[in-house]
């Protein structure tokens, strides 16, 4: 079907692999990509946009009404995604500001901006940390109760109330989709997968926070991107979706798997276990996530297609041929950033 689609942060992680999937799958849509390019935003993410397909870029923030307001009129959006966020755990316990800011004030500007220039969906891509953090048993449903841990996670489920106060106050078609952590290529090195991908290639001391015992239930982005796509195509309007691929893992057995290929993939290095450092954890660190996806599967016939193996060696493999695009993001900002996060954390094994 053709579609108008306004995405937001589409030069992030999810944004920029949801703009690739599109050309791949929908032929005939035009796309309007609004980002601020944060420390996060990179326009090297969306290098091989194809040429001839109906894409075009804006540089604006999220919160500013009128630029915002300015783009919805002449664009003329039928699909708003909102991918645009502060979207760092470690970030957001440092400083909440601009998670206040992007994560709930801007998702304010975009409903209004939903609700006056009339769009058909607005589709608001939030988290699994917004339910908070499981025992040993059980998994989040759509139906559990928010219970966000980390301000990032509180301004997520923020702005997920709120959308939904839109759905209920004045009908406005929102949908909420509730993804799991994700991998793949493109995902900035702040975050664990990347951060031991290459900390790794150059043997650089891996931080694990706590006992590193710690529980995600990891997706690659490309399923994700088709599940968004699903609700774009076929989600219900004042509905939420899970999303997840059922595969949880210890946060230490996840960083051994990654040092193992990338030392197979480079013998005689050194690579070796050595590097794990146990550091001093994250405040309010949740100890569990697990998502039950089972609504998305039933109602909307989708499931992940890329099995966790097969996605972690196709993810290493992208950060060892991408050596360009890793040397851009390992910049000076980001050295600060790591000196500030890690620079004084307690080694504790
Ligand atoms: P990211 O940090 O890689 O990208 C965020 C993008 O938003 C960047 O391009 C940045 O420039 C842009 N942005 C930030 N503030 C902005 C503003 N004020 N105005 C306009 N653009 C702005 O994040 P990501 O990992 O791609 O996550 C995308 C979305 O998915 C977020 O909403 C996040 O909460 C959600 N999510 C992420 C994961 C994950 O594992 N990464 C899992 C579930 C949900
Ligand atoms: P992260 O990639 O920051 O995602 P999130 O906090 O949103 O789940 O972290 C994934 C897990 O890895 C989480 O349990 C925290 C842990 N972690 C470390 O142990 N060391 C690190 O340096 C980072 C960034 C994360």
């Amino acid at each position: 079907m053709h579609h108008r689609i306004f995405i937001t942060g589409g030069a992030g992680f999810i944004g920029s692999n949801f703009i690739r999937y599109l050309m791949r799958t929908h032929l005939d849509t035009a796309i309007l990509n609004y980002d601020k390019l944060t420390y996060a935003g990179n326009l090297k993410n969306l290098e091989d946009i194809q040429a001839g397909y109906d894409y075009t870029f804006v540089k604006g923030d999220i919160c500013d009404q009128e630029a915002v307001f300015q783009e919805f009129h002449r664009f003329a959006p039928d699909i708003v995604v909102n991918f645009a966020a502060e979207s760092h755990v470690d970030r957001s316990i440092i400083d909440s500001s601009e998670f206040i800011r992007t994560n709930i004030f801007g998702v304010k500007v975009l409903l209004d901006a939903a609700m006056k220039y009339g769009a058909m969906k607005f589709i608001q891509i939030s988290t699994d940390e917004v339910y908070g953090s499981l025992g040993p048993e059980g998994s989040f449903a759509e139906s559990s109760p928010l219970n966000p841990r980390s301000p990032y996670s509180a301004s997520k489920a923020g702005a997920d109330f709120l959308a939904r106060a839109y759905f209920s106050t004045y009908g406005l078609p929102v949908t909420i989709t509730r993804s799991s952590n994700n991998y793949g290529p493109y995902q900035f090195p702040e975050k664990l997968i990347p951060l031991t991908i290459l900390n790794s290639l150059q043997k650089k001391q891996i931080p694990v926070y706590g006992d590193g015992l710690n529980i995600r239930d990891w997706i690659h982005v490309d399923d994700h991107c088709a599940a968004i796509d699903a609700v774009m195509e076929k989600g219900l309007a004042g509905e939420i979706y899970n999303i997840g691929a059922d595969n949880e893992l210890t946060n230490i057995s996840l960083v051994k798997s990654i040092i193992q290929r990338v030392s197979a993939l480079h013998p005689g290095r050194g690579i070796s276990e050595d590097l794990i450092t146990h550091v001093e954890d994250r405040p309010g660190h949740d100890r569990r996530y697990a998502i039950d996806s089972a609504r998305i599967r039933r109602d909307l016939s989708w499931r992940p297609a890329i099995g966790f193996e097969e996605g972690l060696s196709r993810t290493i493999r992208w950060y060892l041929d991408h050596p360009d695009w890793v040397s851009s993001v390992l910049n000076r900002d980001y050295l600060a950033y790591y000196e500030m996060n890690y620079g004084a954390r307690k080694k504790i094994r």
